[in-house]
């Protein structure tokens, strides 16, 4: 096995090996350190055939993403399931929010599959519908909200792209935050003060984009606080702001920090830090380069034999990114062990447990969005598919 140098020796490499047993699955899931499994979802895959789409995100587990008919981040993955529509099934390995995108954005007579339906996001729950509906009034009382446009991150819940696609909004990801909100500003325009963006549920993918790529100042912000009377804001300050940004963030991306950029840039001179904008704006700032997923992917490709790189984004990928390049230096911009546990949920056993199901005839865990929710939540998606201008990748 290529060894990476990494900060922390991370699961699953042989260090403690008392800490790496594996855990028996209940019910009729294979056990993990079933032997088999890899045989088995390979076997199935070949009985469903054509019938069967599998996508993977990059921060799925290797053992789970060898199976992926496609690999992507939450954008390529939501383009890559609408222009599907043979596949009867999509079974998708990634996380809640990706799968409810994935069934507004296929025909009605495709189903998709979460393999296991507990792996959730906390970002999107962080923003519930009656708390947004709540935020929405206090910025109609402001006398704001026809100034306002929503726009919501693609890591959040249906009803909050419903929300968005009623009131006017668009969904974005990371990769074309920047022409969303140029979007989302132009539409309001021409109304008096100029527009408004109430950016759900990412603050800091929010913050990020305004300050850093749409020349906005952080004073130009404010963050809504879903917890506090107000969302903590004078009906003054929401009037003076043009960005209100969702109290959210990303649990996995929040941790890391600038004093380790701080520590890597000393310990090993030339080292390039790379990192995905859902990290704090302090990280962002000493970073030589930002984007998503599939930016930092390109990005690790095109670098030269022998570059040192220190990733701040999630471990499964930054791991698959060490091993396919040893000819490059690649660390882990945090201290400690950091996956994301709910992309993690989706494992070989629970992957091989759906597949079968399938090609037995039965459908499990299958994620469907109420029409009325699905319509809505459609025109967002719509909208951003449509957006004009590119995205940082075309
Ligand atoms: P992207 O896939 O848009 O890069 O987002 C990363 C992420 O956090 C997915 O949950
Ligand atoms: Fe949610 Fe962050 Fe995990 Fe993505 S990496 S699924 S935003 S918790």
């Amino acid at each position: 096995m290529t060894t990476v140098d990494l900060p922390l020796l991370p699961l699953g490499r042989g260090a403690d090996l008392n800490s790496e047993r594996g855990v028996e699955c209940p019910g009729d899931l294979p056990a993990a350190s079933d032997p088999d499994l890899v045989a088995r979802a390979l076997a199935a895959k070949e009985a469903l055939g054509d019938k069967v789409f599998v996508l993977g995100h990059h921060y799925q587990r290797d053992e789970v993403i060898q199976f992926a008919d496609v690999t992507g981040d939450s954008f390529k993955l939501a383009r890559d399931a609408a222009a599907r529509p043979e596949a009867e099934f999509i079974v998708f390995c990634g996380v809640h929010f990706m799968a409810e995108s994935a069934d507004i954005l296929t025909g009605p007579d495709q189903q998709v599959i979460l393999p296991d339906l507990a792996a959730g996001c906390s970002m999107a729950d962080m923003a519930r519908l009656t708390q947004v509906e709540m935020a929405w009034e206090a910025m109609t009382a402001a006398g704001i909200a026809d100034s306002v446009v929503p726009v919501t991150y693609m890591n959040s819940s249906a009803d909050i792209k419903a929300f968005c696609g009623r009131n006017g909004g668009v969904v974005c990801t990371s990769s074309n935050a920047e022409v969303a909100l140029e979007w989302a500003f132009e539409q309001k325009a021409d109304v008096e003060g100029g527009a408004k963006v109430l950016f759900l549920p990412d603050q800091h993918l929010g913050r990020n984009t305004a300050v850093l790529k749409m020349g906005l100042t952080l004073d130009d912000c404010v963050v809504w606080d879903p917890h506090r009377p107000h969302g903590g804001l004078t009906a003054e300050q929401l009037r003076d702001a043009k960005m209100i940004l969702w109290k959210g963030h990303c649990s996995v991306h929040g941790r890391f920090a600038p004093e380790v950029v701080d520590s890597l840039r000393a310990e090993i001179p030339g080292i390039n830090i790379l990192v995905h904008p859902e990290c704090r704006h302090e990280v962002v700032l000493k970073a030589d380069l930002v984007g998503s997923t599939e930016f930092i992917i390109k990005t690790i490709e095109a670098a030269p034999a022998g570059s040192a790189w220190a990733i701040g984004t999630e471990l499964n990928l930054v791991q698959r990114l060490a091993n396919a390049h040893p000819d490059k230096r690649i660390v882990f911009l945090d201290k400690t062990v950091c996956y994301c546990s709910t992309m993690n949920r989706i494992d070989l056993p629970h992957f091989v447990w759906a597949m079968e199901s399938l090609a037995a005839g039965t459908v499990v865990n299958r994620i469907e969005v109420d029409p009325d929710t699905e319509r809505w939540a459609l025109v967002a998606l719509e909208r951003m598919l449509a957006l004009p201008g590119k995205t940082e990748k075309d």
